[in-house]
């Protein structure tokens, strides 16, 4: 309620509209402005026209779960920064903090009690974590655990799945993207895909690729590679095809793998980390994990990445001549260590991941409701807090090969593209996922499957 009403009066402050769409004229003027000087005329591909057409609705308000363009139009926002927006736009105890500590000064790149106090809570939420080291985004996370785990084993290669994204660091940036399933090669031995042109061939000689999903498959390629491995990493829930849950008992043989190899377990939490429980995936699936690695939601919208594990790994981060480097200016930063406590106390409330359940499992069932009443060949699928909608006749994506080969990216950009003009705000990449914060609200499901109801009809 008191949600609903800070909108309203937002509303009102700003004279912006309570429906949706009518022009995009400012949109496209600012975007044609930021083409003459950004690439793309964005910072990131996933913001421009590789995904958006004909080009990028331009954002410029959020309060809660709400978000306002250029034009003044108003869309519920399932998108959320990407799911770093864990509490939705502005909450009043973020603004709160952030507008005390900048005017004491946000950073000083020294020690500060702020550093302590987010440490502590992240360490009573975060089973795994006996000591954390906080960094700036989720890919220095991703590096800094490889790092360490190279350091600890004395080993170079690791494996990494097929279709996981674990930033964009050289040698993570492997078999990221959709390619045509002929392009794949055997699910015992995949073709390395690069992602990004500018890294050497070399670095890929020490990435081992595997399918996800299918332990007996990882089983046969650990047979030929385990012994060299440093580390597997996976994403605990597959989030970067879209939402991918692991089968029943998959992510603890893959941990019993690794460790069987002498190999360390990495879980990539980036993406669920404090979002399906207060301590993770690791705690909802009660894994026994080496290193484990955060950002996004930890950071509630500010800029922020973390690796936990054991004293015995990090500390090889002490100061010696055989240390692991990890260095940045920003490292703990004042302004969003601060943040990072004043969140860890929000999510630490008990009611918080029971409703991030219930408002995710009502707009899942819903959706569904909606595809079948509509008869649209949809599956909508993941659990609670995270999920996508795949357009496709199978009943399950289960991993990479599936989404390669049996998913209509082209039709979930077309719903999406409706869904802006109903009122939604989302990303049209199929390979990412709907969000649901803290913020959001029983009506802002019902706006969501008002305006599924009519894009399956503009579609139909
Ligand atoms: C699972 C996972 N790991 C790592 C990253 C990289 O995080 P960042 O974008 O903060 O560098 C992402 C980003 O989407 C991710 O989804």
């Amino acid at each position: 309620m008191e949600e609903e009403r800070r909108i309203e009066d937002d509303r009102k402050m700003f004279g912006l509209m309570t429906h949706s769409t009518k022009s995009r004229t400012r949109s496209r003027e600012i975007f044609a402005r930021a083409q003459q000087s950004l690439v793309e005329g964005v910072n990131s591909p996933s913001r421009g026209t590789a995904v958006y057409s004909p080009g990028p609705v331009v954002l410029e308000r959020g309060r809660g779960s709400h978000v306002w363009d250029v034009d003044g139009n108003e869309y519920v926002d399932f998108m959320m920064s990407f799911g770093a927006l864990i509490h939705g736009h502005a909450h009043p105890k973020i603004v709160e903090v952030v507008s005390q500590t900048v005017a004491e000064g946000s950073h000083f790149a020294a020690a500060t009690p702020a550093e302590a106090e987010a440490a502590e809570r992240f360490r009573r939420m975060v089973p795994s974590a006996e000591v954390v080291r906080f960094a700036n985004t989720g890919s220095e996370a991703t590096m800094l655990a490889l790092r360490l785990a190279r350091a600890h084993t004395g080993r170079t290669k690791f494996l990494k799945f097929e279709g996981h994204y674990h930033g964009w660091y050289d040698p993570y940036c492997l078999n990221g993207h959709s390619h045509p399933i002929e392009q794949l090669g055997p699910p015992e031995n995949p073709n390395k895909l690069p992602d990004s042109e500018g890294i050497p061939q070399s670095v890929f000689d020490d990435v081992v690729v595997a399918p996800w999903n299918d332990a007996s498959t990882l089983e046969k390629i650990l047979r030929v590679h385990g012994h060299e491995l440093a580390a597997i990493i996976t994403e605990p829930i597959m989030a970067n095809m879209g939402c991918i849950p692991p089968r029943d008992g998959y992510l603890r043989t893959v941990c019993n793998l690794a460790h069987e190899y002498g190999a360390l377990f990495i879980l990539d939490e980036v993406v669920t980390g404090f979002r399906y429980a207060p301590g993770g995936c690791q705690q909802l699936y009660n894994l026994k994990l080496d290193l484990s690695t955060f950002g996004k939601a930890l950071g509630a919208g500010f800029p922020i990445g973390a690796v936990a594990g054991p004293r015995a790994i990090l500390d090889r981060m002490r100061w010696s001549e055989h240390m692991v480097l990890h260095y940045g200016t920003f490292n703990g930063h004042r302004l969003t260590m601060q943040v990072v406590a004043a969140n860890l106390d929000l999510l630490s409330a008990e009611h918080v991941h029971r409703k991030l359940f219930a408002i995710g499992d009502a707009a899942i069932a819903g959706l569904r409701e909606v595809f079948r009443r509509r008869k649209v060949p949809a599956l909508v699928q993941g659990f609670g807090p995270m999920f996508q909608i795949y357009f496709t006749e199978r009943n399950a994506i289960h991993d990479y090969r599936d989404f390669c080969q049996f998913v209509n990216t082209k039709k979930y950009s077309q719903f999406v593209h409706r869904l802006l003009d109903h009122g939604i705000y989302m990303t049209p990449s199929n390979g990412l996922h709907w969000i649901i914060s803290t913020a959001h609200t029983e009506k802002d499901v019902d706006a969501l499957l008002a305006a599924a109801d009519q894009a399956s009809a503009d579609l139909a």
